[in-house]
């Protein structure tokens, strides 16, 4: 059988083989073979893995999250920090007995860690029960690369970055039944001077509104209330693109589907947040009150050394049109603590940064030297020990305003999706349009159903009555 699939870029090449899979998967275990998908990394990973399960449910498998019971066993990994790399090596590690035990399974590592030729050539060398590692780019090949590999061939290693277009109709099996995925463009053309998404995740590339569209209606249809729109940097969805939808347009445009239901998005770059972006917000009803504006550094001389493209008292204008435009605007942010020369004196002016800001929540990262990006062969002087303490105070300080803000919820009464059951029995947990979460007494049946619920108190979680 010839693979086409290989150089064309849409999936039914791939469905037809995805049939044949289906045929001797049943001759080659005599039942009706289980897959487990481990995910590590972003909302983006979790979206390709729920396409990865797609693709496994039409080979015929079923899905399990017990690797031990598992007949093919996949990780999809991520490569952002060292600490990522290593957890998914320890779990790599697993597969050799359990293919000592069961030894039909078959095992693939694929995703932005596989990507990195390094890491595909230790894979080779070390872990000779991997028998499958495929990179970010070619994920919709699963079937052949699986097809394969059932009929004899040599262990598989693919990690063409192409930087094709975007595969369309690959299927997808999503874990949630209202809260949904959808990923609107791949790759990263920023070359933040820390990062190794782009090295990993190729070119920036954006879908066609119009299958964007299709597959937002779709999930309206099939009772999705929360869809977030997933994107490297999605405010530069569409850019050089000939259709002339731009994120804000593309973000009214899924506004005006009927039905109710939210949206949400992530990740916004500074640089590329519009105020036609911010009145969007304000002006349609569906868009969730959630801006994910991630600032890396208080510091200007960092962010330049970053490759950032704003600066401090930028960022702190964008916030400032922000909260005039959005009063109720909840803000996240992601800071990286201890780049590369940065100093006490730098990162004080994280501190007050986000003093000033109040966000409502944040994801915090002590700095990890990445192979092959500009950072990591920076002068890097600071000791871990050193950036430990500051990362804590850091903490600390972003504490104290969690407690403060927590304080502007009592008494106040928000619309809620109840999208998480039986944490106590009786009782419902739900999101509100910003980032909080509320827990409520409601039965069952009220699962994906909005309510308006009124907050009365907060112990580790805030606590209300539907009203
Ligand atoms: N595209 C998104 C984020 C992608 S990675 C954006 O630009 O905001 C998620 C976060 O991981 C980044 O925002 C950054 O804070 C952090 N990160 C990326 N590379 C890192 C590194 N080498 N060390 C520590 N944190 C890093
Ligand atoms: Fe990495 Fe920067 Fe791209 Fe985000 S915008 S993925 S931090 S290079
Ligand atoms: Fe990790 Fe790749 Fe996401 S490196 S953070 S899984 S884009």
């Amino acid at each position: 059988m010839s693979f086409k699939g290989q150089n064309c870029n849409n999936f039914d090449e791939q469905a037809v083989i995805a049939d044949r899979v289906k045929a001797i998967a049943f001759e080659r275990y005599g039942y009706i073979p289980k897959a487990c998908v481990i995910t590590f990394g972003c909302q983006q990973n979790v979206s390709d893995s729920e396409h990865l399960k797609g693709m496994l449910i039409s080979m015929g498998y079923t899905l399990t999250e017990e690797i031990n019971e598992a007949d093919f066993i996949i990780f999809n990994t991520c490569a952002v920090r060292e600490h990522a790399e290593d957890r998914v090596y320890g779990n790599i590690g697993k597969v050799k007995q359990i293919k000592k035990d069961r030894p039909k399974t078959i095992a693939a590592v694929c995703g932005c860690m596989a990507q990195q030729e390094k890491v595909a050539e230790k894979i080779k060398k070390s872990y000779p029960y991997i028998d499958i590692v495929f990179g970010t780019q070619v994920s919709f090949r699963l079937p052949e690369f699986i097809y394969r590999r059932m009929n004899g061939s040599p262990r598989i290693f693919e990690l063409s970055l192409e930087n094709g277009d975007i595969v369309e109709d690959v299927p997808v099996s999503r874990d949630g039944k209202f809260k949904g995925w959808l990923s609107i463009m791949n790759g990263c053309n920023n070359f933040c001077t820390y990062c190794i998404v782009p090295y990993v995740r190729g070119r920036e590339r954006s879908r066609d509104p119009e299958k964007i569209l299709e597959e937002a209606r779709a999930m309206v249809k099939a009772g999705y209330k929360d869809i977030t729109l997933l994107g490297q940097n999605v405010n530069s969805y569409g850019k050089g693109c000939e259709h002339g939808v731009n994120f804000a347009k593309l973000l009214r445009m899924i506004n005006d589907i009927e039905g109710d239901f939210r949206i949400r998005f992530m990740t916004s770059h500074p640089k590329d947040c519009t105020i036609e972006l911010l009145d969007t917000i304000r002006d349609c009803p569906k868009i969730s009150l959630h801006l994910h504006l991630p600032f890396q550094s208080g510091s200007s001389r960092i962010l330049k050394l970053m490759n950032r493209y704003y600066n401090r008292e930028q960022y702190l204008e964008l916030i400032k049109a922000a909260k005039e435009r959005i009063p109720d605007v909840a803000l996240t942010s992601d800071i990286i603590v201890g780049f590369p020369g940065e100093t006490y004196e730098d990162f004080k002016e994280t501190l007050s940064l986000v003093e000033e800001v109040e966000f409502s929540s944040l994801f915090t990262f002590i700095y990890s030297p990445r192979n092959g990006t500009p950072a990591a062969s920076m002068p890097d002087p600071v000791t871990r020990e050193e950036k430990g303490k500051w990362f804590d105070e850091l903490l600390r300080l972003q504490e104290k305003i969690a407690a403060k803000n927590t304080q502007k919820f009592i008494g106040k009464t928000y619309r809620v999706l109840c999208d998480s059951y039986g944490s106590e029995e009786g009782f419902m947990s739900g999101h509100t349009s910003g980032t909080a979460v509320i827990e409520f007494e409601a039965d069952e049946s009220m699962l994906g159903k909005f309510v308006d619920v009124k907050v009365n108190s907060y112990n580790n979680v805030f606590k209300g009555t539907i009203i």
